[in-house]
């Protein structure tokens, strides 16, 4: 690049006004959604940083391919477009669309999976888990050593442990392993990427096991670029080139195409089993719909279509990883604990080291969100002691960047609005439960804060 600043590699053709709010305003309005981010109206958020997923912003490009559709039940030629581009990266034989990425776990799983069997992650995500627990089959995670650090930089950090999944197979017998998978990047982990030499490993475990390798695809360009950046060999080669190589490694795949197929909805699966894919598109004819569309509008699929390849193109991956990573970058300058490296997609602040005068039982992570919302009227989302329990091995509060939507203004004063909660962090109190649902507690629970003269007790 000529220059240092990386700019946006977009113009703007159509905008979408968002709201200020006042303080006063934000603390009723938190009041009334009991301290719960996810109870809070959209249209009272200035910057809404709870998820990257269906969330960002399409291009012209998308818009015109979306003019095309064509709405045919059976047979659509829109299905041929998404099908050749998703082929043209993924090369697998068999695409499946789905409505969005838990639709293909449900699907891949509820054929491949049967009660008892176990699944090896890198780190499942929370609806991959979900649906493998589902069926009465284990989910099991085997992240490297460093995962478990949150200040510590590794370049990889997504990896799998190698050596845990060996042993794991050597423990419980490859039957009842019916497929191995490799999330990239690793989004419950900090949105780190894996290695092409640690695919390559993983890969190889798996061929000589004869257990099939799929790929949990959702931020798979962003996991190319960093692979660019960060791995020895792979600099001259394009993110498209990398990817290709990657998901050669593999039998298959699950995409969720809200998140790199930069579409607001839609996914897919895909794999080289014939025998498994016509039980799959059984499966899909029964919930999602025929296979041709799955569930999806034909013009969907031509978002997608276009959307998978846009997500590869080298301007725009450069923009978008150092955007996340000026975020990053700048808090940590300040002091503010993060996950590091900065992720792909998101920044995770470390709400423990952030707030250590907060017990756990009081929530860290969701205090430091509604301090956020206070402050700036920005959302994010906890991930941590409210979401997963006692089980929760951090609290952290992911700060998701929606694809092509925030300029670096808006970035600038995310990290303006961070560094005044970092200010007075010993002032914020934590946050005590008043209702939750039996299980998935957090999209619904209500809290409110500790009374200020115990909170005073353990400052
Ligand atoms: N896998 C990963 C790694 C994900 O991050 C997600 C969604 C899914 C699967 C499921 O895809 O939402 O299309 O059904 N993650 C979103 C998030 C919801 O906010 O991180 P989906």
């Amino acid at each position: 690049m000529p220059t240092k600043t990386i700019i946006e590699p977009f113009r703007i053709k159509s905008v979408e006004p968002i709201r200020w709010t006042t303080r006063e305003q934000r603390e009723e309005l938190l009041r009334a959604a009991h301290y719960n981010l996810f109870l809070l109206p959209a249209d009272d958020v200035l910057i809404d940083l709870l998820t990257d997923s269906g969330t960002g912003a399409m291009s012209t490009g998308q818009w015109a391919a979306i003019m095309q559709g064509d709405e045919s039940y059976a047979g659509s030629r829109s299905f041929s477009r998404f099908r050749d581009s998703v082929q043209d990266i993924f090369g697998y034989q068999h695409v499946i669309p789905t409505h969005q990425g838990r639709a293909a776990e449900r699907i891949l799983f509820s054929v491949a999976c049967k009660q008892g069997d176990i699944v090896p992650n890198n780190t499942h995500f929370d609806t991959t888990r979900a649906n493998i627990e589902f069926l009465g089959a284990e989910a099991i995670d085997l992240p490297i050593a460093e995962a478990s650090q949150p200040a510590k930089w590794h370049p990889f950090k997504g990896n799998m442990d190698v050596a845990a999944l060996e042993a794991l197979i050597a423990r419980v017998g490859r039957e009842r392993i019916p497929l191995v998978m490799l999330t990239i990047t690793n989004n419950s982990g900090g949105g780190q990427p894996v290695s092409m030499e640690n695919a390559r490993a993983v890969s190889a475990v798996c061929r000589m096991h004869r257990i099939p390798l799929y790929f949990d695809a959702c931020r798979f360009a962003e996991n190319a670029w960093f692979i660019k950046l960060r791995e020895q060999g792979y600099e001259h080669k394009t993110p498209k080139q990398i990817a290709q190589e990657m998901f050669a490694l593999g039998d298959g795949c699950t995409m969720s195409a809200k998140k790199d197929g930069m579409a607001n909805i839609g996914g897919f699966l895909c794999t080289n089993d014939g025998v498994l894919a016509a039980q799959e598109k059984d499966l899909l004819i029964l919930t999602e719909g025929y296979p041709t569309y799955g569930g999806l509008a034909g013009r969907d699929l031509e978002a997608i279509a276009v959307g998978v390849q846009e997500s590869l193109e080298e301007d725009y991956l450069r923009y978008r990883i150092a955007s996340t990573a000026y975020l990053g970058d700048h808090v940590t300058k300040e002091g503010v604990p993060i996950v590091q490296p900065p992720g792909g997609h998101a920044i995770y602040l470390d709400a423990r080291a952030f707030l250590p005068h907060v017990p756990l039982n009081e929530f860290p992570g969701v205090a430091l969100a509604a301090e956020l919302y206070l402050e700036g009227g920005i959302r994010s989302v906890e991930i941590g002691s409210l979401m997963f329990g006692k089980a929760a091995k951090w609290d952290l509060v992911r700060l998701a960047i929606p694809r092509r939507v925030y300029t670096q203004s808006h970035i600038d004063y995310v990290i303006e609005v961070i560094l005044s909660v970092w200010k007075r962090r010993e002032q914020i109190r934590g946050l005590h439960l008043t209702y939750e649902a039996p299980f998935l507690r957090h999209f619904t629970a209500y809290l409110e804060p500790v009374e200020v003269a115990k909170a005073v007790a353990y400052v």
